[in-house]
């Protein structure tokens, strides 16, 4: 498709890549050609900067070309866009922490030549310090290449929704979503900081060229709205698209909801492959509230579709065609329903006992996707184990260790060096925002263990098949900074090795990179991809469920396992035996603040749409989507 023709939906030129490392040399291109021109001319290049895990391999990328190819930022200004207040320099999650730990400390920017907002003023004095910054940025002669990273809010910089165009730097209130997604770096929603100081929308808009960068299918949704529909204050990034100099840079799966690849028949004459047929067909159901098989020509004529009615059509076949293509992707045999014709199924019938492996990235991932399914699969007599790539300590809040480690001296099981001792001495001598020991943290991995036992209990997997590999990124890392190395592909190669599974479900895939789904679900590629030559590879299918909050589309599943109210009744109780993580996982916007309540609502939500398909109508449904090392999930598409 030609790219005027995408233009006529998107409202701001956006670069496609098939991954974020292509795009971040792209942009890494652009800030040393700035930097190495007026370095020539002997003037200063003035960057605008942005935290969180977005700009991160960029910021890698700039310290490699310093170090390996001596691109020097010593005539380089540098402006922060935001800062959490209150908050003090030296807190592990300031700001100011970050830039210096993530780029500063490596590059030659002397230290007069960084701005970042402060955070730890008096609050009257904080109007007086906005207006120094935004002065500091004009004396500097202006923002030349402005980075940003965009939130699920729609927020640039921390400027949450009702932010106008014209705003400038000052204190915000943050939006729930926005502190919820931060809970993690903070251990504890309650810890993270209720406002922060933010260049403004206006301040942004005032550079003279601006880079939004995002990746990962969660933001896919929010990108669309801000990239294609008109500016509006509900979504601030779509400001961006009053600036004449803005360019967006993606990974495909954060691309994945715009038109161009999302319903590409509104911009061009695309070929008509099985799943984007069935993409358009499905949504046009879904759209007029009509059951496949009561479309008629006139609706696809009337709906972007004429060209496939023609070529395809008639509606008949399309859609009953359609209609049976939806129909396969239900079973109750997620296993493969033995000793049938397995044609149709979505899972192949032999052998009939298989041989199963969950990879959860962390506890409670795989009850949250699929506890029903396990169930059913235990159920039908597979061999299924069940294994956590990390501990999960981090998502431990210090108040649920506290009561775990009091229950144990209760019961008088602690000895006086006990760990539970040790850390009810630790929780009492601890702030809020320290870093948790190493006991600590070994002590929360123990209660995020004995939760999900409990939860896997309810689903019928033995004991014995639960494990918990504890993966040593995670270990050694904290969120938004994990860095992948041997030893994780090792240890799930080991597994892997044991088991010889028949059939995987995992997660990760379209993630961001950053996230813990993302790293687990490359470790395990690593691991695949190195066991290539082993025999049962060969006959080994890998299901993905989505770890994000959300459900695949209608169009992508492949495998649409049903639950009976008492199943899901089960799945419910098994989430909530995830106690440590109650209040802690509001990975969507929706007023279910629970992490079990959500999840549910998903699986009635997916029912629902096959019922609106014209397909049965089930309670609740559980899905996922087949991979394959050679066709990844991912579209890759580049502009
Ligand atoms: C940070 C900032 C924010 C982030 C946004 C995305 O300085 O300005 O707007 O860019 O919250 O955060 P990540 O990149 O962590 O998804």
């Amino acid at each position: 498709m030609t790219s005027a023709a995408a233009e006529t939906h998107e409202r701001i030129p956006t670069a496609v890549f098939p991954d974020n490392q292509a795009a971040v040399r792209h942009v890494a291109d652009a800030i040393e050609t700035l930097v190495r021109e007026r370095a020539a001319a002997g003037q200063p290049a003035v960057l605008g900067l942005a935290t969180g895990s977005t700009p991160v391999p960029l910021y890698r990328e700039l310290i490699r070309r310093h170090r390996e190819e001596g691109l020097s930022f010593a005539h380089v200004i540098t402006f922060n866009l935001d800062e959490y207040y209150p908050l003090e320099p030296q807190h592990p999650e300031s700001y100011h922490r970050f830039m210096r730990e993530q780029l500063f400390d490596h590059l030659d920017i002397p230290a007069a030549q960084i701005h970042v907002p402060p955070g730890d003023l008096p609050r009257d004095e904080i109007h007086a310090a906005c207006t120094a910054y935004e002065q500091a940025i004009r004396d500097a002669g202006g923002v030349d290449i402005q980075i940003l990273g965009i939130g699920r809010t729609g927020h640039i910089g921390f400027n949450e929704p009702g932010s106008g165009p014209a705003s400038v730097t000052r204190l915000v209130t943050l939006d729930r979503l926005t502190r919820a997604d931060a809970a993690r770096d903070f251990r504890g929603e309650a810890n993270v900081p209720r406002y922060a100081i933010t260049m403004g929308v206006g301040t942004i808009l005032r550079a003279r060229r601006i880079f939004m960068l995002a990746w990962g299918r969660a933001k896919a949704d929010v990108l669309r709205q801000a990239i294609e529909e008109p500016p509006r204050d509900t979504v601030p990034a779509s400001y961006l698209q009053q600036h004449d100099a803005t360019e967006v840079f993606l990974d495909a799966p954060a691309a994945s909801e715009l038109t161009r690849l999302r319903s590409p028949w509104w911009v061009g004459f695309p070929e008509w492959t099985t799943p984007l047929t069935r993409r358009a067909v499905t949504d046009l159901s879904l759209k007029l509230s009509k059951p496949l098989l009561k479309l008629v020509d006139k609706d696809y004529q009337e709906n972007g579709l004429a060209d496939l009615v023609t070529s395809h059509g008639p509606a008949y076949d399309l859609n009953i065609r359609l209609f049976n293509e939806v129909q396969h992707t239900i079973t109750g045999w997620p296993g493969g329903k033995p000793h049938v014709d397995d044609t149709h199924r979505p899972e192949r019938a032999e052998p009939a006992r298989k041989r199963v492996l969950v990879l959860s990235p962390e506890p409670a991932d795989d009850i949250l996707a699929m506890a029903g399914t396990l169930h059913r699969l235990v159920q039908h007599g597979h061999e299924v184990t069940v294994a956590y790539l990390t501990s999960g300590n981090l998502g431990v809040p210090d108040a649920e260790a506290r009561w775990a480690a009091q229950l144990m001296l209760e019961a008088n099981a602690a000895a006086p060096d006990s760990l539970a001792r040790r850390v009810l001495d630790e929780l009492a001598r601890k702030a809020a925002f320290d870093q948790d020991s190493a006991d600590l943290r070994r002590f929360k991995g123990f209660l995020r263990r004995s939760e999900a036992r409990a939860a896997l209990e309810l689903c019928g997997v033995p004991a014995p098949n639960v494990r918990f590999l504890d993966l040593p990124f995670y270990e050694s890392g904290t969120y938004r900074r994990f860095q992948l190395g041997d030893a994780d592909a090792t240890a799930v190669g080991r597994l892997l090795h044991e088991i010889q599974p028949h059939q995987i479900f995992t997660t990760g895939a379209a993630a961001d990179p950053s996230s813990v789904p993302a790293k687990s679900f490359a470790a395990f590629t690593t691991a695949l991809g190195a066991a290539a030559d082993h025999a049962w590879t060969k006959d080994c299918w890998v299901w993905l469920f989505r770890s994000d909050g959300r459900e695949w589309p209608i169009d992508e599943i492949e495998m649409a396992v049903p639950c009976s109210p008492d199943e899901l009744d089960r799945k419910a109780q098994a989430i909530y035996q995830h106690r440590s993580q109650r209040h802690q996982t509001p990975v969507t916007d929706s007023d279910s603040a629970e992490p079990w309540e959500q999840a549910v609502d998903r699986n009635r939500a997916t029912a629902q749409l096959y019922d609106r398909l014209g397909l049965a109508e089930y309670e609740a449904i559980e899905c996922f989507v087949r991979w394959q090392p050679t066709a990844d999930t991912s579209t890759s598409t580049s502009s």
